[in-house]
């Protein structure tokens, strides 16, 4: 059984001064558009609080992947689900009540996301898996883009791919993916992929996420899902 593939590029390190035109060169090619939301208390660094996030949300062509790396994250993510956000993803090591969070998100009309840091297992978070849409699976620390892919979560992303089984849960990595790194994530069951800097540091932003849709694609159906995993 091959997969579908999504790939949801990170605006992180797109021209902040140019945003709409810097989304509009991959509106059209890409799934979602991923956006980064940092407080500097959860994460080292700040991105966009909800007002300044709000605005890119509305005047975004096509839906928001609402990544949220914020200390008061229950609170916060239903804002983002109500807003209008496609996804909105919490860290499991933010949240207070992860299942009352992510039932809130789901309430609001969004995709509910659950995301763990390099060092947080998942084992304790398969419990979730009937309230959640999407596990991310963190692929360097979270706080800043350009950073080098970890090769050694793939075992994390296996036993995710596991706890998964056959349900129609996505299976996201972020951080550090490009055209070097897509088919090791692909091999080990990813299905959606971020990519910030890979993306927006490229001479060609829309022809990028057609090449990292291409090898993966091309990757899945090398390495369809086995059954057995
Ligand atoms: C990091 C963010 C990522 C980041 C990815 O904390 O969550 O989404 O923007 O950027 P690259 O692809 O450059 O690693
Ligand atoms: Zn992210």
């Amino acid at each position: 059984m091959t997969r579908e593939i999504r790939i949801t590029p990170s605006i992180l390190n797109a021209d902040f001064d140019h945003l709409d035109q810097e989304i509009a060169k991959i509106a059209d090619v890409s799934d979602l558009i991923h956006l980064d939301v940092m407080d500097n208390i959860f994460v080292p660094n700040f991105t966009f609080d909800f007002e300044s996030a709000s605005s890119i949300i509305k005047s975004c062509s096509i839906g928001i992947d609402a990544h949220l790396m914020v200390a008061d994250v229950d609170l916060i993510a239903p804002r983002y689900a109500q807003f209008g956000c496609a996804s909105v993803t919490i860290h499991a090591e933010a949240c207070e009540d992860i299942a009352k969070t992510l039932r809130a998100i789901r309430s609001e009309g969004a995709r509910s996301g659950l995301a763990i840091k390099p060092n947080t297992s998942i084992d304790e978070y398969g419990q979730f898996s009937d309230l959640v849409d999407m596990f991310l699976i963190m692929t360097v620390e979270p706080g800043f883009g350009g950073q080098k892919f970890m090769s050694e979560m793939m075992e994390k992303v296996r036993a995710t791919r596991k706890v998964i089984g056959d349900r129609p849960i996505w299976l996201q990595v972020d951080g550090g993916i490009s055209l070097e790194t897509i088919e090791i994530a692909v091999e080990a069951g990813a299905d959606t992929f971020v990519a910030g800097s890979a993306v927006f540091k490229s001479d060609d932003p829309s022809q990028m996420v057609i090449a990292l849709r291409a090898l993966a694609q091309s990757s899945s159906q090398q390495s369809p899902m086995r059954q057995d995993i």
